[in-house]
Parts: C-alpha cells; structure tokens; sequence
C-alpha cells in the first residue's frame, strides 16, 4: 500500500509541560506539532486508541533529566501511515495500511515521546500486527503493558501444571489477563477481589476466589485455606495491588520455597527486593522470597500475547469504559480510583468505533 501523503502537519495530543500530577501539567493541545516522518526501521502510527495504565501517571510525576515536555500515554492500537526506510535485514513485516498494537518503549518515553496523541512515531520492532476477531479497542490494552507484564510474570514464576497461585488484584487489568494465562497452563488460581468482581474472575478461570472486603482478618483466612484438611500452601503469590501485610504474612500460606512476586515497584523494584530479602529473620525479615518484577515493553512479548490469544486462552479482556480524546483527563481520575475492571480506553480517531458488549 502507498505511504499515506495527507498526513496533517498538526494534530491533538495531551502534552505535559514539566512534571507533576496530570491535572497541574497535562494540556490538550490541538495544534502539536506531528512527528517528523518516521527515520530507519521507524513507523508512523495513526492512533486509534489508548488504554491508560497506573504507569502513566508515573511517567510524568518524575522529571527526567532534559525532556522538558512529554506526551502522555504507552499503550496504543492505530494504522501505520507511514514506514521508515528499513534495512535489508529488517524483517518485522510491516507495512503500510496495517493495524498494530503496541506500548512506547522506556527510550522514546525518556525523550518525552508519548502514545496520547494522533500520530505516533516507534520503532518498527516493537508493535505487532492487530490479529483478526480482536477490537482495535481491545488490542490497544491486550497486546500492551498488561499482557506483556503478564507474559513477564509467567517466564519469572515458571510454574507448571498443577502449582497453586494465589492472585491479589485479579480484576484489574494485569490480573485479568494474567488469570486466563495461569488458568491456561492449568494452574489452579485463587483470586482475590472485591465481591462486586467475583464472577468476573471465576469466569476468566480462577478456580477459588477470595472476597478481600468480607474477611476482618483476610491473612487468617488465607492461611485456613491453605492449611486445612485436603489444601496446601500456595507455590506462588502475584500481589498486582502493592499490599506489603500479604507479604509479611506469607508464612501462613506460601510454600517455604515459594516465592511472591510483585508488580508495583518499577524499573525501582531492586530497592524493595533488597529491603525484604537481607533483612535476617531474627530483626523481623520474612522467610520467604520476594520478587519484583518489571517489564520492559518489547515486540516479542507482544508477540507471545498474541500467540496466547491465538491459542484461545485469553477469552475476555474486559473494557472498564471508553472516554473520548478530549476527555482524558475524567480517564485518569478514573484510574486513579483504583476501582478499574479490566482496561479503560480512550478514543483518539473520531471515525473508530467500539462493539463491545
Ligand atoms: N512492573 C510492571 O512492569 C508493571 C506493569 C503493569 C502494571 N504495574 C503496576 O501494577 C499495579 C496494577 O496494575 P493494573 O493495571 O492491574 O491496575 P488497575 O487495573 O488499576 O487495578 C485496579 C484493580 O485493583 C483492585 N484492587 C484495588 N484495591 C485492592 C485491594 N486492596 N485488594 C485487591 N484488589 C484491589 C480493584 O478491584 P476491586 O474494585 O474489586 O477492589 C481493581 O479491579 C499498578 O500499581 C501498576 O502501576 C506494573
């Protein structure tokens, strides 16, 4: 297909100037200048849409030595309008006219490029082509942060068939990707969320799941169930919530040689892994592993994603809700609620249009 010439030479995007919390830095800005085309093994991406990630926020709170404005926003789903040259050696694929999927990678985010705008500029490697039977607004969450930190997850845990996981947070949008992952490797999953998502993560496959609101003492309730007549301690925990007492308490129900991963540190995570892990038992450290885990966004991961939905195991990738463009600022007060199911969108192309139940 022909590269697309009536590219704008501006365009919508949510800019943020300097750091701080999004409502005191972030501006919609309707005339931004668009990216210069894409250069070598680049592409130019008309965005779609954008699923949101309680990484966003945090991207713009820190300033980051030189980039003085950023655009908002990783995940995104659009059309490639435009292709760089790309070496001989190149083999990615990609072409004009195709559907991608993909999250900005921490370089072009260090140099303030963000995906909350309508032309995007990447490097070619690291989107995938939007498979068929997907929604452009479906993708834009499923092939981005939260699957690839979900296929992160896995290749950390490396559990097999039969292993016991218990899942904190298994209604958002990591731990509703990552229940079906777990589910299709035939890991028995104990979800924990409020009672209003019960039959949520029972339908994505958790075979038990715990009702964090209903316990006044949830620790004692989960060592009951892992210690009673015919159960046995978890092999794994994935906290997706940041909740240090199910760390703390983890003798009562993780297996001596299990170990607890969590996602909330950041690219920070050593530092928690350091605190939790040298402190001797004897001042107050916990026996039991802590892992923290970061995923660095990458094509082959993407990739992976794609090829567990391929295989028909990740059923359902619920929308929380779809706000328009110029509406972002509601999606991250949204968000910040810490009440998401599954992804909120946000609809960047006028003309794109959603059908989801
Ligand atoms: N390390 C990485 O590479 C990486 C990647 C992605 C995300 N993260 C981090 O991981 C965390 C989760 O991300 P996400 O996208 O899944 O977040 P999210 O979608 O905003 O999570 C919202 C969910 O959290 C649940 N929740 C809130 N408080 C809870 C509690 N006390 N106990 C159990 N569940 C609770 C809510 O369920 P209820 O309404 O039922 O309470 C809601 O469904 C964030 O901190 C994010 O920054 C890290």
């Amino acid at each position: 297909m022909a590269p697309q010439t009536n590219i704008p030479q501006t365009m919508k995007a949510w800019v943020a100037f300097g750091s701080g919390r999004l409502r005191d830095v972030l501006q919609l800005k309707t005339d931004w200048p668009t990216p210069a085309p894409p250069k070598a093994g680049e592409i130019l991406v008309k965005v779609s849409y954008v699923a949101i990630n309680p990484g966003d926020p945090k991207m713009i709170a820190h300033s980051i030595p030189f980039r003085k404005v950023a655009i908002a926003g990783m995940d995104f789903v659009g059309e490639v309008v435009q292709v760089g040259q790309l070496s001989p050696t190149s083999a990615t694929g990609i072409r004009t006219g195709m559907i991608v999927a993909g999250t900005v990678p921490m370089t072009s985010i260090l140099r303030g490029v963000g995906s909350l705008a309508e032309y995007l500029v990447v490097p070619a490697h690291i989107v995938v082509e939007k498979p068929n039977g997907v929604e452009e607004c479906v993708a834009a969450g499923l092939f981005g942060i939260v699957g690839q930190t979900s296929i992160v997850m896995l290749r950390t845990a490396n559990l097999r068939e039969g292993d016991r996981v218990l899942l904190n947070g298994a209604s958002g949008g990591v731990g509703c990707i990552l229940t079906q992952m777990l589910h299709g490797i035939g890991v028995h999953v104990t979800g924990i969320c409020s009672s209003r998502n019960m039959d949520l993560v029972r339908r994505l496959g958790a075979e038990e799941v715990v009702d964090y609101t209903a316990h006044d003492d949830l620790y004692g309730h989960l060592t009951s169930l892992a210690t009673s007549t015919g159960c046995r301690p978890f092999d794994a925990i994935f906290d997706c919530v940041g909740n240090d007492t199910l760390y703390y308490r983890s003798p009562g129900y993780l297996k001596i040689d299990g170990k607890y991963h969590s996602i909330v540190h950041g690219p920070l995570g050593f530092i928690a892994e350091f605190k939790f892990n040298h402190w001797p038992v004897l001042l107050g450290g916990i026996p039991r592993t802590y892992s923290s885990v970061f995923s660095n966004p990458s094509g082959s991961s993407a990739l992976e994603v794609v090829n567990w939905f391929e295989k028909g195991c990740i059923k359902e990738v619920p929308i929380d809700s779809v706000f328009e463009i110029d509406d972002a600022l509601k999606a991250f007060e949204a968000l910040a609620s810490q009440r998401t199911v599954g992804k909120i969108v946000i609809r960047v192309k006028q003309e794109a249009r959603e059908h989801v139940a």
